[in-house]
């Protein structure tokens, strides 16, 4: 075999390690360690570095270096004259004796020629000067060849395309940080304004000042119970806190009568859950169909609900929830007609209701919540909270929730063992 010949099939195989390099290695660092490893070592050249440029900030990084020494600066600027040239050139190395116009030359000229730097090799990409090699003599003092050339040419095309795919790379990760970000704050924005509307609206109500955030807190229990993820369970608190908006256009009086309203109050009333509707629809709510909770909350499974008289499969889901959390909360408020329910009462009642007013693995939820609080099992303590701790302290509320969860779901994978 000639020795043409052996240098060809070395150098194909440097290359072809490289382009494996290139694709397979995470580590940026390694990869160029190894890149310049294997340049370096297929020509036999003494010492050498690739550093990576910034375009924004105008300079150059060592990201890999052999036998450079100390003296060589780890980071050096380039004017736009030197980017113009160096794009200009494109990956052909320049020798540095020959280059002595380049302002970049003129500046780093004490390193360049005590680290004994021979060639410059900017490595351009797609139109982008993304870095440069630099690199020494060769081990045999011979000058490097136009066949040497061809080779450190292609091995920096590699190179620079590492450098590339790792800049995009940065940018993306930095998109998508930015991004996140911007969600986040959104996501802020989001809230602290339906906050503000819950608030709005419970404000008009002065008998059931708290209303509407208590159903939100409700609902969002029950999407816990339920299983749901972060962003469902936010939807159900959203459905709750938005649940009565529509009472906003009803009178005030009507509101707050303190006595049973009468049939053409009652009339106006009832509108509250389809104005809610109208109001909330044009807004994008990102988790649930926060408009369909307002428009059906005062539905019951069996037909009996209005305002369209659904039936259960008909009814939407998070609707159901929002139902139970809003009838629950008005069992346990004072309203100016009637006092709050005691809670045994008002699980009995629930219970009697699933199936009827109320979706029976709603109130199961929503039963499995409050019992996991009574007996300790979440240091959480959401309903007393909510409904004061007397309230939850009343007797006999354990078994009468096991006996209601067992009576409820007997197909239930849940066992709940009867007795206290
Ligand atoms: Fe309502
Ligand atoms: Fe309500």
């Amino acid at each position: 075999m000639t020795e043409t010949k052996s240098k060809l099939i070395h150098t194909f195989g440097a290359l072809a390690e490289l382009g494996q390099e290139v694709a397979n290695r995470n580590d940026f660092h390694e990869t160029m360690r190894t890149s310049l490893h294997l340049l370096l070592g297929s020509l036999a050249i003494m010492r050498g570095g690739v550093a990576r440029y910034s375009r924004f900030e105008h300079s150059m990084q060592i990201v890999a270096a052999r036998a450079l020494g100390d003296e060589f600066p780890l980071a050096m600027s380039l004017c736009h004259e030197d980017e113009r040239q160096f794009l200009a050139n494109g990956i052909y190395p320049i020798e540095v004796s020959q280059a002595q116009v380049l302002p970049f030359v003129q500046v780093y000229d004490n390193s360049l020629s005590r680290t004994q730097i021979d060639l410059i090799v900017p490595l351009v990409i797609r139109d982008e000067m993304v870095g440069a090699l630099f690199l020494g003599d060769k081990a045999t003092g011979e000058p490097y060849s136009s066949y040497d050339r061809d080779i450190i040419s292609a091995m920096g095309r590699h190179i620079g395309v590492a450098i590339s795919q790792r800049n995009m790379l940065a940018d993306l990760e930095r998109q998508a940080d930015d991004n996140r970000k911007l969600y986040d704050n959104l996501k802020t924005t989001y809230k602290d304004t339906v906050r503000a509307f819950a608030a709005a609206i419970d404000c008009k109500d002065r008998y059931t000042e708290g209303h509407s955030v208590r159903v939100g807190k409700y609902s969002e229990i029950i999407g816990t119970e339920l299983g749901w993820g972060d962003d469902e369970v936010e939807g159900a608190a959203v459905a709750g806190y938005l649940h009565d908006v529509g009472k906003l256009t009803v009178e005030r009086k009507i509101i707050n009568a303190p006595y049973r309203i009468n049939a053409k109050e009652s009339e106006e009333l009832n509108r509250h859950p389809a104005v809610g509707y109208e109001i909330l629809l044009p807004i994008h709510h990102p988790y649930a169909d926060v408009p369909l909770a307002a428009k059906y909350h005062h539905e019951r499974i069996d037909g009996r609900g209005y305002p369209d008289g659904l039936y259960d499969r008909n009814i939407p889901y998070i609707a159901k929830v929002v139902n139970l959390a809003d009838s629950f909360d008005a069992m346990t408020t004072d309203r100016p007609y009637k006092r709050r329910r005691p809670a045994s009462e008002v699980f009995e009642d629930l219970q009697r209701n699933a199936g009827k007013q109320f979706a029976p693995e709603i109130v199961n939820a929503f039963f499995r919540g409050m019992l996991k609080e009574l007996t300790g099992e979440t240091k959480e303590k959401r309903f007393r909270r909510l409904l004061g701790r007397e309230y939850m302290e009343a007797e006999g509320l354990v078994p009468l929730l096991r006996n209601a969860l067992n009576g409820m779901a007997p197909t239930s994978p849940l066992t709940f063992i009867n007795g206290d």
